[in-house]
């Protein structure tokens, strides 16, 4: 069979605003899409040859018979699964993304999410981010353990989404969070690579070590995202400043800080962040900073001073899923 035609269809990365970590302990969290880097996949009808994926970026080009066990190859038979279509087809999909890869900004993810509704698109399908969160859900539980399923959320969403994973195999809850007037946050990359699964997996043995302790700990962070929620919907910035420095000496206590995370956090306070926090599985990875609009600048020049690896500004507003 073949397609005369061609689609597109991109994905935001993504930072952890609060309550990492805890939510894979049934705690709230709350994520929000980062507009300005995306993942984007291109599917092409091809003559034949079956189904070849090229990554221009990394120079990289792969047949489905090389490398059947790839992510991006499961995914792939796992979307046509769903939508009806045999793997017989003959596609080229290109992949981009100018997301930084494992830098907790959700770049496996925001590929996944990309791929999945460029295919649907493909074969005249439209699948709601509901049913591309599960596939990309499916794909990341395949290469990273047993994640909470807020990346795949928030990424499927393009919205802040407030996210409570479910217990004994029920759906998360997944609720818009409401933000006015917008929030600004600057996210620096410490450029320590540190796998999400290795942190994670930390965690899980000082848990299993002293439940009681953890699950305390994990409980005053889920405090602190309900009251993020609170101050994101009444405008008060001040406190979520606080509430974010809050979470970060709670991450501290966890033992999924770095050095380098509380370099960069500390030089975001001391030129006039309201609040900086590491965000996503940490250990290394990306920071958060509120910022207003007198303090963006400096405080994105001074975490690129102060060697960050990347700086992003990025706005939090309920309606962030226009594309640029
Ligand atoms: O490292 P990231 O940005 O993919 O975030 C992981 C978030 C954790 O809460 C640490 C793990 C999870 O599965 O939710």
């Amino acid at each position: 069979m073949q397609h005369p035609k061609h689609s597109t269809a991109s994905a935001p990365g993504k930072v952890i605003l609060c309550g990492e970590h805890a939510v894979v302990y049934g705690q709230p969290a709350i994520a929000v899409p980062l507009n300005r880097v995306r993942a984007q996949a291109t599917v092409d009808a091809a003559d034949k040859g079956g189904i070849v994926w090229y990554a221009p970026d990394l120079g990289e080009t792969w047949r489905l018979g090389d490398l059947p066990d790839h992510p991006l190859a499961q995914l792939t038979g796992a979307t046509l699964a769903r939508i009806g279509v045999a793997t017989d087809v003959a596609l080229r999909i290109t992949v981009r993304s100018d997301i930084p890869i494992a830098g907790g900004m959700g770049s496996g993810a925001a590929l996944g999410a990309a791929l999945v509704r460029a295919l649907a698109a493909f074969f005249d399908q439209v699948l709601g981010p509901a049913d591309v969160a599960a596939l990309v859900y499916e794909s990341e539980r395949a290469y990273h353990g047993t994640p909470s399923g807020i990346d795949n959320t928030v990424v499927s969403y393009e919205q802040p989404v407030w996210f409570v994973r479910g217990t004994d195999g029920a759906p998360p809850t997944i609720e818009p969070v409401e933000v006015r007037p917008p929030v600004a946050l600057i996210i620096g990359d410490t450029g320590v690579r540190a796998p999400t699964y290795v942190t994670v997996g930390g965690v899980r043995e000082r848990w299993q070590r002293d439940r009681q302790h953890y699950n305390a700990l994990f409980e005053q962070i889920g405090a602190v995202a309900l009251a993020v929620r609170g101050v994101l919907r009444d405008g008060q910035i001040e406190q979520l400043g606080t509430l974010l420095n809050q979470n970060q000496a709670l991450l501290e206590t966890i033992g999924v800080s770095s050095p380098e995370l509380e370099h960069l956090i500390g030089v975001a306070r001391r030129v006039g962040a309201l609040g900086a926090k590491l965000s996503g599985g940490g250990g290394g990875g990306v920071m958060l900073a509120l910022v207003t609009a007198d303090t963006a600048e400096q405080v994105q020049a001074a975490l690129g001073a102060a060697g960050a690896a990347h700086v992003l500004h990025t706005t939090v507003s309920m309606h962030t899923n226009e594309h640029p």
